[in-house]
């Protein structure tokens, strides 16, 4: 079914320039685009270690991009805070971790602040339904999280069409975002199923042509 937004691409700058961010958030903004996606590991939820707030506050006041800030943390609700100060614009939470999931995202959305699930590969699509109400977005990971750059689980694709049955069945308006392993040929075959914003890391930064990878992503 189609979604009811505009499909968007959202540039993991975990494939960007480590030694100067500042230089990928540009290669972002002059190709036209509007989110950037920031991946936040914590070395236990995940095994790898990415960057925190400070650098994501650092990258604040030179961009005016929307910073989708995806945390893979055992504990997010101990950085909320840390983040919405840093500038995020939406902060996204893994539901497979022990913490209150349906107080942190109250708490996310309290503060002005949009907010979503995420889910693994193999967490089941029911495990997520009660907390839809309350999400501006649902993450559905095509990899395992970690690491960008591995190949997209086909398996996952009848997920994206669950949440988008139920996205209209419930009368809801969240966004649906796929990521790990998008590349112009997977695409479509994840908007053809409701997706409507897509993470790529390797295949934007990678790109010999940014702009034909993301005419596809958003045609
Ligand atoms: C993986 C991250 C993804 C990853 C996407 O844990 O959540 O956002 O960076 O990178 P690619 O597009 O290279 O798979
Ligand atoms: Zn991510």
């Amino acid at each position: 079914m189609p979604s009811p937004h505009d499909t968007l691409l959202a540039p993991s700058i975990l494939a960007g320039d480590h030694a100067n961010l500042r230089s990928s958030l540009k290669v972002i903004e002059d190709a036209g685009l509007e989110w950037v996606h920031l991946d936040i590991m914590d070395g236990h939820f995940v095994p790898n270690l990415s960057f925190g707030p400070q650098t994501v506050k650092a990258m604040r006041p030179d961009s005016k991009l929307f910073f989708d800030v995806h945390l893979m943390l055992d504990n997010p609700q101990l950085y909320i805070d840390a983040f919405l100060d840093a500038g995020a614009d939406q902060i996204t939470i893994h539901i497979e971790p022990n913490y209150p999931v349906a107080e942190t995202l109250g708490y996310i959305k309290s503060k002005g602040c949009k907010c979503g699930v995420v889910l693994k590969p193999d967490t089941p699509a029911e495990d997520a339904k009660k907390f839809l109400p309350a999400c501006d977005i649902v993450l559905l990971m095509t990899v395992e999280p970690g690491f960008g750059g591995q190949n997209f689980r086909q398996d996952v694709l009848p997920k994206i069409e669950q949440f988008d049955t139920w996205r209209a069945e419930m009368s809801l308006n969240y966004r649906l975002e796929i990521d790990g392993g998008v590349d112009l040929e997977i695409a479509p075959l994840c908007t053809a199923r409701g997706a409507d914003t897509i993470v790529a890391g390797t295949a934007f930064f990678k790109a010999a042509d940014p702009s034909v990878f993301i005419a596809a992503v958003t045609a």
